[in-house]
């Protein structure tokens, strides 16, 4: 039996509901490109199997080097992970040691999962999704805990830009002066590969000049390869050495190490993305919009989170059992409980079965 997931794509509970194989979902619950993956990269992984007779290089240095020369960055300050999910893990144990880290929620799950895990303390700065980022409270995070008797003297902060589930950008010139202010600061930047150059906002041509600074980078998103884990985390070598040298020696194996150097050549792939995104989420967002009880928040990433007026929990049901389609309930963000649901943006042709499934659901709930 399987239980009610806690992030998207967690297939096997919403078959089940749905009493259909796994693969006739069509799943809006997991935000990965559908693009994705470019021939090229399969091509890599097929290159690369006689390499599977073979440990990987424990140092990652043809891999750090490919990523090292993407980001303009030394080699060094570069740390292939088993997805950033592992790397979130490690960046827990280095938390760990300050008084407190806070975090703006509704936030992604598994900085509480890596947090808790290592016993580090982690407070939510809550936010309401149609309210402007709570900027001034980061800025002044010693009266964040005023209610706390002992005030927390040294202070982590994660920040995922793009956010995720609400889609928000939040501004580079508005990211930066908050770094001094606190001991370390974790910036997931899982999305930021969906924004073409003009309008991206990733911090790592900062990293430099701010050593207390480390960024979480995935490939498994854009390039749609969630199954093979990939991801990196960019930073001050000294931090990185240290996680390199808690964790297990091979992280990465051989075949996501090749799939990853071609995910970085990929030029003409990211162009595709970049002109593709915009209009097709323009569209979803207004299709959605256009339904009643139904408010998509505007986002600059792939998925849209969405109020709903009918409690999410029970769309999500009907969606499967009718439809055998899956969305993101919201359940696990506390502060967004039933009222929103998170969907992926796919093909034109998967968001009008979404949409047409919701009007369906919509028009039998009227009558
Ligand atoms: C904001 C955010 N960060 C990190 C991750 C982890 O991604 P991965 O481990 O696949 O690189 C996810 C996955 O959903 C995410 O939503």
């Amino acid at each position: 039996m399987f239980e009610r997931p806690h992030h998207g794509g967690n297939l096997g509970w919403a078959a089940q509901m749905a009493g259909c194989p796994a693969f006739s979902l069509l799943d809006f619950s997991a935000s990965i490109n559908p693009l994705g993956p470019p021939a090229a990269i399969l091509a890599a992984i097929e290159s690369a199997l006689p390499a599977l007779h073979h440990y990987p290089d424990p140092e990652y240095l043809r891999l750090r080097q490919a990523i090292a020369a993407y980001h303009h960055l030394p080699v060094d300050w570069v740390l292939p992970g088993n997805g950033s999910a592992e790397l979130l893990t490690l960046a827990g144990r280095t938390f760990a040691n300050l008084d407190c880290t806070y975090v703006v929620g509704p936030a992604f799950g598994d900085y509480g999962r890596s947090w808790r895990g290592v016993g580090a303390e982690l407070q939510t700065i809550p936010w309401e999704v149609d309210q402007p980022w709570p900027w001034q409270k980061l800025r002044s995070p010693s009266e964040i805990t005023d209610n706390i008797a002992t005030q927390p003297q040294k202070r982590g902060l994660i920040l995922n830009n793009p956010h995720n589930p609400s889609g928000a950008l939040l501004a580079r010139k508005e990211v930066l002066p908050l770094l001094p202010h606190y001991q370390w600061v974790l910036l997931d930047e899982a999305f930021m590969d969906f924004l073409p150059p003009e309008k991206e906002q990733s911090l790592v041509p900062h990293l430099g000049e701010h050593p207390n600074l480390i960024i979480l980078r995935s490939l498994t998103k854009f390039y749609r390869l969630p199954g093979l884990r990939l991801g990196y985390a960019l930073g001050h070598p000294d931090i990185l050495s240290q996680w390199q040298a808690w964790r297990d020696p091979w992280p990465v194996n051989v075949l996501a190490e090749a799939a990853a150097i071609a995910c970085l050549e990929a030029e003409e792939f990211r162009q595709q993305v970049w002109q593709w995104l915009p209009p097709i989420r323009a569209a979803l967002q207004k299709d959605l919009a256009s339904l009643p009880g139904l408010l998509p928040v505007t986002s600059q990433a792939n998925f849209l989170l969405v109020k709903t007026a009918i409690p999410a929990p029970e769309l999500q049901l009907e969606l499967l059992i009718k439809f055998q389609i899956l969305i993101r309930d919201c359940l696990s963000f506390p502060e967004l409980g039933q009222d929103f649901f998170r969907v992926a943006v796919r093909t034109m042709a998967d968001n009008q079965k979404l949409t047409q499934a919701l009007a369906s659901i919509m028009a039998t709930a009227k009558s």
